[in-house]
């Protein structure tokens, strides 16, 4: 009874909010917290449809709405994500509010390679560090957000753990660490949400808040979204720096491109903990809110074809099936033409102008992220295996039959370990002079 008096509360309010809005409306002042009350009560699934009516309505005013460029930027970015349901258009970007975030995209300038870890550094400190501020406020009683199927304790705990021995390398890495001076658990993680809060701009703040729409009103959710968007942005970040190894090894500079492979793998590596956190998640919780998400597939996250598909082409089967078609802007540009780092590497390495060091360097750094790579997909298909049992996916795929099919599907060809590991072509050490080049293992 108190939930449904609440319910009917936050409805109004956002009505209300809304209805005033259309009266004014500038970008600066839209109701944005009482329309974020009405969605975190019932769940996006199940906004009421006068809401979603007058959100239809300020959309449709979008283009004329005085107010600073950016924040007319935010509020159609946050529209588009809002409407995605009543639009049926929903999917795997809005889902996760994708447009929301801004990530590093796919189709930054190479030239923003160099500066994209640490801007992934801190929005992926901002996502982990906002999941443990939920779980904190809820722990305080501060909070009836999301009140269906809370976890117990010992699973919140296992959780925070897990979420804080993840942000800890990123607070070195970000200069906070500083701060962090609790020994305790639970008080780490109250000054690490402090710190990066305390070091957030308003308009981080307000991204951060307008991208978490879940479907249902399930505590298990905010994890979900939050694990998602976090892998996005590895996604993201590996995606850039991939085309700059790509523009490195076009350049020769077998240096650079070895790092941005290498840093790509350490990246995926140190998300692995991201999976264990998930695994905190309650089977009941997903099978509950996941009624409400079909339509949305990870299959659907155009950064993770696009690394796949920057490392090696993909075989013409796997261009002809679900896991291309998802994604149809990446299996056109694979079919325009693709420019893979095996292709680049094998230019390289034919160009003579490598050294033998050189191109090791450059392998070992394929071999990391083809390592990398094969364990994420391993731990994914355990954690379907755990989460989905013999369900289908909400990609319409068959379910984790489709992941153990694509689990070992090689990443680079000029990379597997069988690969021949020595080039004709390379330029020679002094010592190597005299001897055929081959590069131990
Ligand atoms: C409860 C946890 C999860 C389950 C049960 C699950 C299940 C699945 C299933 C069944 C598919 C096949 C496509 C479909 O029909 O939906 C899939 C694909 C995929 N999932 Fe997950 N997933 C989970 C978590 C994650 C997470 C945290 C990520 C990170 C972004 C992720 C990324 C992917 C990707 C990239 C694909 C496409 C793989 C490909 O096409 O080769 N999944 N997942």
């Amino acid at each position: 009874m108190a939930s449904h008096i609440g319910k009917r509360f936050e409805t109004e309010r956002a009505k209300a909010g809304l209805e005033d809005w259309l009266q004014h409306r500038n970008a600066k002042t839209f109701p944005f917290e009482e329309v974020m009350n009405e969605y975190h009560s019932v769940g996006k699934h199940f906004v009421d449809a006068d809401v979603l009516a007058r959100l239809a309505e300020v959309r449709s005013h979008i283009a004329t709405v005085p107010g600073p460029w950016q924040d007319v930027q935010v509020l159609a970015s946050f529209l588009d994500t809002a409407l995605d349901k009543h639009d049926d258009r929903y999917d795997y970007p809005t889902y996760l509010a994708l447009n929301v975030l801004q990530l590093p995209a796919h189709n930054d300038p190479v030239e923003h390679a160099p500066f994209a870890r640490a801007r992934f550094d801190r929005l992926r400190a901002q996502l982990v560090c906002d999941l443990l501020d939920y779980e904190l406020t809820v722990i305080d009683g501060l909070t009836t957000s999301l009140p269906q199927l809370r976890p117990s304790a010992d699973v919140v705990d296992k959780r925070i753990h897990l979420a804080v021995r993840l942000m800890r390398p990123f607070f070195t890495r970000l200069g906070l660490d500083g701060s962090l001076t609790a020994t305790d658990t639970i008080e780490l993680a109250r000054q690490m949400v402090e710190a990066v809060r305390d070091d957030m701009s308003d308009s981080e703040k307000r991204t951060l808040e307008l991208s978490i729409l879940p479907v249902y009103t399930a505590h298990d959710e905010y994890l979900f979204l939050r694990v998602l968007q976090s892998f996005e942005t590895t996604f993201a970040l590996i995606a850039l720096q991939l085309r700059g190894a790509l523009t490195a090894l076009a350049n020769r500079d077998a240096g650079q491109a070895a790092h941005y492979l290498s840093d790509s793998a350490a990246a995926l590596r140190e998300a692995g903990l991201l999976f264990s956190m998930l695994a905190t998640m309650q089977v009941e919780s997903f099978q509950t809110f996941r009624n409400y998400t079909e339509g949305a597939s990870a299959i659907q996250s155009r950064n993770y074809k696009i690394l796949e598909s920057l490392c090696r082409t993909p075989d013409a089967d796997r261009i002809d099936s679900l896991a291309y078609y998802s994604v149809p802007e990446v299996r056109e540009r694979i079919l325009a033409g693709n420019h893979t780092l095996d292709d680049a590497f094998v230019e390289a390495c034919s160009s003579g102008q490598l050294s033998a060091d050189e191109i090791g360097a450059v392998h070992a750094g394929m071999e990391a992220m083809s390592d990398a790579i094969l364990r994420w997909r391993k731990t994914h298909l355990s954690l379907a295996v755990r989460m989905l049992g013999e369900q289908t996916g909400t990609g319409s795929t068959e379910g984790t039959p489709y992941l153990a099919h694509v689990r070992d599907i090689p990443v680079f060809e000029s990379a597997e370990p069988a690969a021949p590991r020595t080039c004709p072509f390379a330029k020679k050490t002094a010592a190597q002079r005299n001897s055929p080049i081959a590069m131990s293992a």
